[in-house]
């Protein structure tokens, strides 16, 4: 490795950051993370936090995770690398197609298409919807349907289901035909709603108008996250999910569920459909499939899908999409251990319990602290703040505030991420209780510095 002063005299210069300004990243040089153990990362001043953030939400049995390190090693002696593209196909692929499809059973999902990530697997899944409705004869069906607030990642077709304008307006014209819904957020709705079962019936009211207004038969397809990670941890009623799938059912409209973030139990719950006992007609998947340590997804498949593209007779179901990537067999042999491991940890157990003690933790913070408006999460481990320069009219705190807060509480020895107005908290599901101690203190330093 170059030595430290190499490193922070070249850091940003010749690259551009993901969801940065190159401005910024010249002036406020990233952290520059050199190694990791455990829970915790390490910078390149030799400096140790706890990893509040999880890599990005996708690091679920931290950086230590012996059999899938040993399982990519392996796998790059033996195969490095083979298409799945017609005609191939390796041995790693073919077994874990075989535990997805037992692992995610209960959701109603039996075959896998592979992506190298979350954004493909959205676009995977938006474009076989579209197929889906084509294979069966309703060619009309092509529309999609999302909520704001959303995140599904940055390809065209992701974005443009996406509910956030800081990933659209600058791309934009993007996909035509895409129109998105209230999303069941307590603390900031159009109508006013505070009661978070109201709320989602005020939502679900307002979707199937928007299907009503569309036409139900030009529509493909709804996509939602179970809880809505990026956007700010936005939590629905327990009511909502199913609320959603009764709707897309009666109008002949998939629902895919985006558990990029979900599956794999950051819920507490093995995918976040369970969690709200629903079974989609798609599932997008990528990040805690490999622990984060190789850029893989799947996007997992329904009987009635699979019924429909294995029985055709007229070609139409030939899937014409694909990845030089997709069933990569060091990603296979990352996610068949990965999995493994992830069972037999039962992490979502723990999730579910560290996932309490930082939300009450947070609640704490808020009675102490006037700059948090809002805690969301108490579902696994997907927790966020929202900041507020004013309680009474919510008007958002100061932009620097976030930064600021982040810096001490990285001094402080966490790691958090700021997001726009939140502070999101997404730690390995393998956290300890003194670890996450570590991030509820480190936070606590951080908002006594900057109130
Ligand atoms: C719900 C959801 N969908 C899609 C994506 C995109 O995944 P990727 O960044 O791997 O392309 C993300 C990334 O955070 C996500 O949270």
């Amino acid at each position: 490795m170059k030595d430290s002063n190499f490193l922070k005299e070249h850091n940003a210069k010749s690259m551009w950051h993901p969801m940065s300004h190159p401005a910024d990243s010249l002036a406020n040089p990233p952290a520059i993370i050199t190694s990791a153990q455990g829970v915790k990362v390490t910078d390149v001043d030799g400096h140790e936090v706890v990893d509040g953030v999880g890599g990005l939400w996708n690091v679920n049995l931290g950086f230590s995770c012996e059999p899938v390190k040993k399982a990519i090693a392996a796998q790059l002696d033996v195969l490095p690398y083979y298409s799945t593209f017609r005609g191939t196909t390796n041995d790693q692929v073919i077994q874990l197609s075989e535990e997805l499809r037992e692992f995610f059973e209960p959701d109603g999902l039996s075959r896998a298409f592979y992506t190298s990530g979350g954004s493909d697997s959205v676009e995977s899944a938006l474009r076989l919807a579209r197929q889906y409705h084509k294979v069966r004869g309703e060619e009309g069906r092509v529309k999609y349907l999302s909520l704001k607030k959303g995140y599904h990642g940055t390809h065209t077709g992701g974005a443009s289901v996406n509910g956030n304008a800081n990933f659209r307006t600058m791309y934009e014209p993007l996909l035509a035909g895409c129109f998105h819904v209230p999303a069941p957020y307590t603390y900031r709705n159009p109508f006013n709603e505070t009661d978070p079962e109201k709320l989602a019936q005020l939502c679900l009211q307002a979707l199937e108008a928007e299907i009503q207004f569309q036409g139900a038969n030009t529509i493909a397809a709804f996509i939602m996250e179970p809880i809505l990670g990026a956007g700010g941890v936005i939590v629905p009623h327990k009511s909502f999910m199913p609320g959603v799938r009764e709707i897309c059912t009666r109008h002949g409209i998939l629902l895919i569920a985006d558990e990029v973030i979900t599956a794999f139990g950051r819920t507490g719950s093995w995918s976040g459909s369970r969690h709200w006992g629903v079974k989609p007609d798609l599932m997008a998947t990528a990040k805690a499939i490999t622990n984060g340590y190789f850029p893989f997804g799947a996007v997992m498949i329904s009987d009635e899908l699979v019924d429909t593209f294995e029985k055709d007779t007229s070609g139409k179901a030939f899937i014409g999409h694909g990845y030089t990537y997709s069933g990569h067999p060091v990603g296979a042999a990352a996610a068949l251990a990965c999995l493994a491991e992830t069972k037999r940890q039962n992490v979502p157990e723990n999730a579910a319990a560290r996932g309490t003690q930082l939300f009450d933790g947070l609640n704490a913070l808020k009675d102490k602290y006037e700059l948090v408006g809002d805690v969301r999460g108490g579902h696994g481990l997907m927790t966020a703040l929202e900041l507020v320069g004013d309680r009474a009219t919510k008007a958002p705190a100061a932009p620097a505030i976030g930064g600021q807060l982040q810096k001490v509480a990285y001094e402080n020895g966490a790691m958090v991420r700021v997001s726009g107005p939140n502070i999101i908290l997404s730690p390995p599901l393998v956290i300890s209780e003194d670890e996450t101690n570590t991030i509820l203190s480190a936070l606590d330093a951080g908002f006594a510095a900057v109130s």
